[in-house]
């Protein structure tokens, strides 16, 4: 049994989702899991305390959580000592068969100077029905200029919870393995 830490952030839950899928799963695996909300009142735990940490954030305006990139700033040192995995949520990926679509994750490892052992990128939702009247009409001209739907009278998940899975497993398959500081980073994408 080892312990896992998964912090995610969320403004209309699909990360959060996503962050319960991955959580469920690895607790069936008889991991000791715990869940942290980046942008809750409460800190969410350094790594120290955990063999692997798993770190989940929304796109909003092509950029990732700051509360989540704020994260691994601080425990950059600590993050790159044990198994890691970064899992982005957007619309993008719900469009695209790209691995990395718009290249939010690059540009954002690139940004923190870290790498995950793995990551992915997820579609995430539109949750129409939970949209302010101004967003809800923003979001609509932007999937109507990307190709999603307009149906704004009902929210809608794109997310392959099969790959969340996947994803997952492919951290459980990792613990046990201690990242050496001297390590060449690797990232790895998993496919959709
Ligand atoms: C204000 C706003 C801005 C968004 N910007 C982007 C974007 O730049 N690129 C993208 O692919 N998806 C974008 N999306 C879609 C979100 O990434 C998607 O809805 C995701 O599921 C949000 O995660 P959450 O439900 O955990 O908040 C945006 C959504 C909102 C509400």
């Amino acid at each position: 049994m080892s312990r896992i830490l998964v912090v995610y952030a969320s403004h209309y839950g699909q990360t959060r989702n996503i962050a319960e899928h991955i959580v469920e799963r690895l607790r069936r695996q008889s991991h000791d899991v715990t869940l942290a909300n980046a942008d809750g009142a409460a800190k969410a735990p350094p790594p120290q305390a955990f063999d692997a940490v798993i770190l989940g954030s929304r796109v909003e305006f092509g950029q990732h959580a700051p509360t989540i990139l704020s994260y691994i700033r601080e425990h950059r040192r600590a993050l790159s000592a044990i198994p890691t995995g970064f899992y982005s949520v957007s619309m993008s990926a719900a469009a695209s068969t790209r691995r990395d679509p718009n290249g939010y994750l690059v540009k954002t490892f690139g940004q923190l100077r870290w790498a995950p052992n793995e990551s992915v990128a997820f579609g995430g939702g539109l949750p129409y029905t939970r949209y302010g009247w101004i967003l809800r009409f923003v979001m609509k001209q932007l999937s109507r200029r990307d190709g999603h739907t307009t149906d704004t009278s009902r929210d809608h998940v794109f997310t392959d919870f099969a790959a969340v899975s996947t994803f997952a497993d492919r951290i459980a398959a990792l613990l046990g393995t201690r990242r050496g500081r001297t390590e060449p980073v690797r990232s790895t994408v998993v496919a959709h």
